[in-house]
């Protein structure tokens, strides 16, 4: 059986999940991987770097040119950076087969709706919390995707972050009450069918997947990361703002990063004005990581849910799996019921 909602009927796809944009994991192989498999692929345009996209971008459309697939893929990107530089969006957007959506998060879209619009995507917004839904709404997005903290990458920070639980249901009343024609998924900490199934009890119509897909065989983090992110149980992951600074990323204070807490995260948690003040050294360390290879220093990039992942398949199996334990959990959730 498969397993139909809003998503699946208006998007055209067969499966209700959408691959969260992933920043320098989430390339054209794992989008167009995940449009052949029935779901919706997005290239993680992230930090809109031009020859990232462009690359990527191309993997994805020569792989799926002249396919049905080519329907199911888009491109994401981080909104505050577009605020620096949107060549990336407008190179992206400027192309034969262009995004079928796109995808902006951390930031206001309103600046970008239009554009968006004109080339006939549909705009997708990730919101955090709930004062910025009617903000999506009015730049138009056909979808909001709901984030709660347990996501992996950035998200908002720890002291304000939502629990997927919560606030996936709260933005489907707000939605349901006051644009009830926009599509909602959830997004933190979905990993297996058990995951799926819940979301769709919550009021939303699918699931964005980031970490689950983040340790497939088509994502480019490197092998020893996705082994690291497998031994890995959920206790083992933390957000902070400790690898922004490390890496040079000036985010908001509103936003910080989930990731695997490291060697090096942890030598800085608690410290981290301190580190602010003087990052030098622990930079030096980073970069050293990152050249060698070894994270013990580098990012891991991967949320609560590692501690559901296993293994390392191809994405396509990821996908499938997913909505058959779904499928059977909905099922027999009706063994629950008696008369
Ligand atoms: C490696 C990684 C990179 C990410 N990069 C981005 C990004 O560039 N833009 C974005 O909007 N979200 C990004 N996210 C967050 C996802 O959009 C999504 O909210 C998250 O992956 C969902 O939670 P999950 O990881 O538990 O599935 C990233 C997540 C991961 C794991």
């Amino acid at each position: 059986m498969a397993i139909e909602t809003r998503l699946t009927r208006e998007w055209g796809l067969d499966l209700p999940i959408m691959l969260a944009p992933m920043a320098l994991a989430g390339g054209g192989e794992l989008a167009a991987a995940c449009a052949e498999a029935g779901a919706f692929g997005l290239v993680g345009g992230g930090y809109g770097e031009l020859d990232w996209t462009r690359r990527e971008w191309g993997l994805a459309t020569q792989r799926l040119a002249n396919t049905a697939a080519a329907q199911r893929v888009g491109c994401g990107f981080i909104t505050w950076k577009l605020d620096q530089d949107a060549s990336a969006l407008d190179w992206v957007l400027d192309q034969p087969l262009a995004p079928k959506a796109v995808f902006l998060s951390f930031g206001d879209p309103r600046p970008y709706a239009a554009r968006i619009a004109a080339s006939g995507a549909r705009l997708v917004c990730q919101v955090q919390r709930l004062d910025q839904v009617p903000q999506a709404v009015e730049a138009g997005a056909a979808l909001i995707v709901a984030q709660g903290g347990a996501a992996g990458g950035h998200g908002a920070a720890a002291a304000t972050a939502r629990s997927t639980m919560v606030f996936v249901p709260e933005v489907a009343d707000w939605l349901a009450a006051n644009a009830p024609q926009v599509l909602l998924l959830g997004a933190g900490g979905i990993a297996d069918g058990r995951g799926l199934a819940a979301l769709l009890m919550l009021g939303a119509d699918g699931a964005l997947i980031g970490s689950r897909l983040w340790a497939s065989a088509e994502a480019l983090p490197a092998a020893a990361a996705k082994a690291q992110a497998v031994a890995a149980d959920g206790d083992a992951t933390a957000r902070s703002p400790i690898f922004d600074v490390l890496r040079r990323k000036d985010w908001p204070a509103e936003y910080d990063f989930r990731a695997l807490r490291n060697a090096l995260h942890r030598e800085w948690e608690g410290r981290e004005a301190e580190l602010r003040a003087d990052p030098a050294a622990a930079r030096a360390a980073f970069d050293a990581a990152v050249a060698a290879g070894d994270f013990a220093g580098a990012n891991v990039t991967v949320g609560e849910a590692v501690g559901l992942i296993r293994d390392v398949p191809g994405a396509g199996e990821v996908l499938h799996r997913i909505c058959a334990e779904a499928d059977e959990r909905l099922a027999a959730a009706a063994a629950f019921r008696h008369t």
